[in-house]
C-alpha cells in the first residue's frame, strides 16, 4: 500500500473517534497488555548493485543503501566508538512500504557499513519512525547499556513500541510487553524520539500529533510505563499548513546560557512546497516546553529535500543532525534505481545570536574535511569533478549576482544573490537537469534569507551527483536541493563569468 493510501484509510478508521489533541489519551501510568510479539528474523543487508555504487545519480558524498527505498533517519546512537543509523527502509523494493528499520553503522558518520534490517513489522503493524538510546543505568531492566529503541507501530493506529538491543545492535528483541503506549483513538501519534532528562531524573518522550498541529510530551523512569506530560501547539498559520511528524527536543548552549530546542517536521508547508522542517527555540521544565516569541525564521532548512531529520541522541558536546534529502511531494517519483532517496550531509547544530534572537545554524561535521583534497583556486576553466566537492565563494551583497553552477553538457542550477532583500534564490527547473518525472519537481524560485551581517557572505556548496546543499559560511543559513543534471555540474560562473573562490574535490565514500 503506498504511503497517502495508508494514511488516509487510518485516517478514515479514526474519523468516528476523532478528538482534539489535547486529551483525548488516557492520562497517567499506560496498562500493559501481556500479548507476546514474534522474534524478529533479520533479512540480511542489502548488497550493492553491480555498477558498485556508481549507477546514474548515485550520490558519490552521502548515505544511501545499496538497494530499495528509504525515507526518515531513525533511531540515531553512539555505542563504543560506533554511530548507528536505522531508517524507515523497504526491504522489497524501492517504493514506500512494509515499513521495516534498515541499519548501518559508522565510526566517522561519513563512511557507512549496511547491516542486517533490524526490525520488522510484525502483528502490531509496520514499524515507523522513533528514536534509541543507550540505556546506561539500565533502567528498562534490558541490560546495562543496551541500546533500547522506541518506534511507533502502524497498523489501523499508530502506537508505541519498544525493542532493545544487548549485542552492541548487531540482533534486536522486541519487548513482549507492546506497544508500551496504546492509542485507539489518535489518528496520528508517532515518531517517538526520547532522551534522558537529568534535571527531573526521568525519559522523556516527544511524540507528533500529525494533523492536529502538536507534540505531545511523555515521561517514564524505566521506559515501560509513561505518563503523559502536556502537549505544545501553536496557532501559527505558517506552522500549521500540514502534518507535524518527526519531533526532537534539544538542550542547546546559547550565549553563555542554555535554551531548548524544538524541531518538527511539517507535511505539506514548507518552506518552497510540501515537506519542510521548522523549529521552536524555547524553555523546557521536565513538563511543558515553552516557545520564545515567533517572529523570526523558523526553517531549519530553506531547501526543498531535508526532511524528517533527527540528531543523535548521545554524542558528547556537540549536536549531529542528519535529515532524509528528499519531499513527499516527489520522493516516490524519483527517477533513481535500485536504491531511492539519500540522508543529507550530517550536520552539527548550533545557536547563534542573530538580530538579538536565537538562531539555529547547521555546518558540515568536520569528518568529511578527511575526505576532501587541498583547496584550489577557482580557475576559468572547468575543475575536477569527479565525485564530489566543495566550493567557497565570497562575494558582496551590494549588488545582484547570478551565480550558475554549469556541467558539460551545458545544464545549470541558477541562484539568483539578491541584495535588496538580503537573500538568495535557486531556480531548479528544466535547464537544471531531468525535473520531468514529477510536475512538482521545478521549483523556478526557492527563497532563502541569507542570515548574514555585512556587506560580503561566504557561500559553501556540497555539489554531489544529483544534490546540491547551500549554506553561508557560518551555516546561519541551509538550503538542500536535489537536482538530476546528465553530469555532475563542474564549472561555476558569476555574472557569467569564471567565479573566483575555491575548490577542492571530496573522495567518494564507497571507494
Ligand atoms: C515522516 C513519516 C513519519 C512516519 C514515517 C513513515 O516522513 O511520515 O511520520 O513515521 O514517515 O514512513
Amino acid at each position: 500500500m503506498n504511503k497517502s493510501i495508508f494514511i488516509i484509510t487510518c485516517c478514515l478508521f479514526a474519523a468516528t473517534s476523532f478528538v482534539a489533541c489535547t486529551d483525548s489519551n488516557s492520562e497517567g501510568e499506560i496498562e500493559l497488555p501481556t500479548a507476546p510479539t514474534t522474534p524478529d528474523t533479520p533479512d540480511t543487508p542489502s548488497q550493492p548493485s553491480d555498477d558498485n555504487y556508481t549507477e546514474q545519480y548515485r550520490p558519490q558524498i552521502h548515505f544511501t543503501p545499496a538497494k530499495n527505498w528509504m525515507n526518515d533517519p531513525n533511531g540515531l546512537v553512539y555505542l563504543d566508538g560506533t554511530y548507528h543509523m536505522f531508517y524507515q527502509y523497504n526491504p522489497k523494493s524501492n517504493d514506500w512500504g512494509n515499513l521495516s528499520w534498515g541499519h548501518s553503522t559508522s565510526t566517522d558518520l561519513i563512511h557507512w557499513t549496511e547491516k542486517n534490517v533490524a526490525l520488522s513489522p510484525d502483528e502490531l503493524g509496520m514499524i515507523f519512525s522513533g528514536s534509541a538510546v543507550i540505556d546506561k543505568d539500565n533502567t528498562a531492566g534490558f541490560g546495562k547499556n543496551a541500546i533500547v529503541a522506541i518506534y511507533t507501530s502502524a497498523d489501523a493506529y499508530q502506537q508505541q513500541s519498544l525493542a532493545y538491543s544487548t549485542d552492541g545492535g548487531a540482533t534486536f528483541q522486541k519487548y513482549e510487553g507492546n506497544p508500551v503506549i496504546k492509542n485507539t483513538e489518535l489518528a496520528d501519534f508517532r515518531d517517538p524520539k526520547i532522551f534522558w532528562h537529568e534535571d527531573s531524573k526521568q525519559w522523556i518522550m516527544s511524540l507528533a500529533l500529525g494533523w492536529q498541529y502538536g507534540i505531545q510530551f511523555w515521561a517514564s523512569k524505566d521506559l515501560k510505563n509513561w505518563t503523559k506530560l502536556s502537549t505544545f501547539t501553536t496557532s501559527i498559520s505558517r506552522c500549521n499548513r500540514g502534518q507535524w511528524e518527526c519531533p526532537d527536543l534539544l538542550q542547546m548552549d546559547y550565549n553563555g546560557t542554555k535554551k531548548w530546542v524544538l524541531i518538527v517536521s511539517v507535511n505539506p508547508g514548507g518552506p518552497t512546497i510540501g515537506s519542510g522542517t521548522m523549529y521552536f527555540v524555547g524553555d523546557f521544565d521536565g513538563n511543558k516546553f515553552t516557545a520564545d516569541a515567533l517572529d523570526y525564521p523558523l526553517w531549519l532548512d530553506y531547501g526543498a529535500d531535508n526532511y524528517a531529520g533527527v540528531t543523535w541522541s548521545n554524542t558528547p558536546g556537540r549536536t549531529v543532525y542528519i535529515g532524509w534529502m528528499n519531499n513527499w511531494q516527489y520522493a516516490g517519483a524519483s527517477p533513481v534505481s535500485p536504491w531511492r532517496s539519500a540522508f543529507t550531509l550530517p550536520r552539527e547544530l548550533s545557536l547563534h545570536e542573530y538580530n538579538g534572537k536565537p538562531l539555529l545554524c547547521s555546518n558540515v561535521v568536520k569528518e568529511l574535511e578527511a575526505s576532501a583534497s587541498e583547496w584550489k583556486e577557482l580557475t576559468a576553466n572547468a575543475f575536477d569533478a569527479a565525485n564530489a566537492y566543495e566550493v567557497e565563494l565570497t562575494m558582496p551583497i551590494d549588488n545582484d549576482a547570478e551565480i550558475s553552477l554549469v556541467n558539460k553538457e551545458g545544464e545549470h542550477l541558477d541562484y539568483t544573490l539578491n541584495a535588496a532583500t538580503n537573500s538568495i534564490i535557486a531556480h531548479r527547473n528544466n535547464q537544471t537537469g531531468k525535473t520531468s518525472f514529477n510536475g512538482n519537481f521545478s521549483l523556478p524560485s526557492v527563497i532563502a534569507p541569507l542570515n548574514t551581517e555585512g556587506n560580503s557572505v561566504t557561500l559553501r556548496l556540497y555539489i554531489d551527483q544529483s544534490s546540491v546543499e547551500l549554506f553561508t559560511g557560518n551555516g546561519s543559513m541551509a538550503q538542500t536541493l536535489l537536482v538530476y543534471p546528465k553530469s555532475i555540474y563542474n564549472s561555476i560562473t558569476i555574472n557569467g563569468k569564471p567565479a573566483t573562490g575555491r575548490v577542492r574535490t571530496i573522495k567518494s565514500i564507497w571507494k
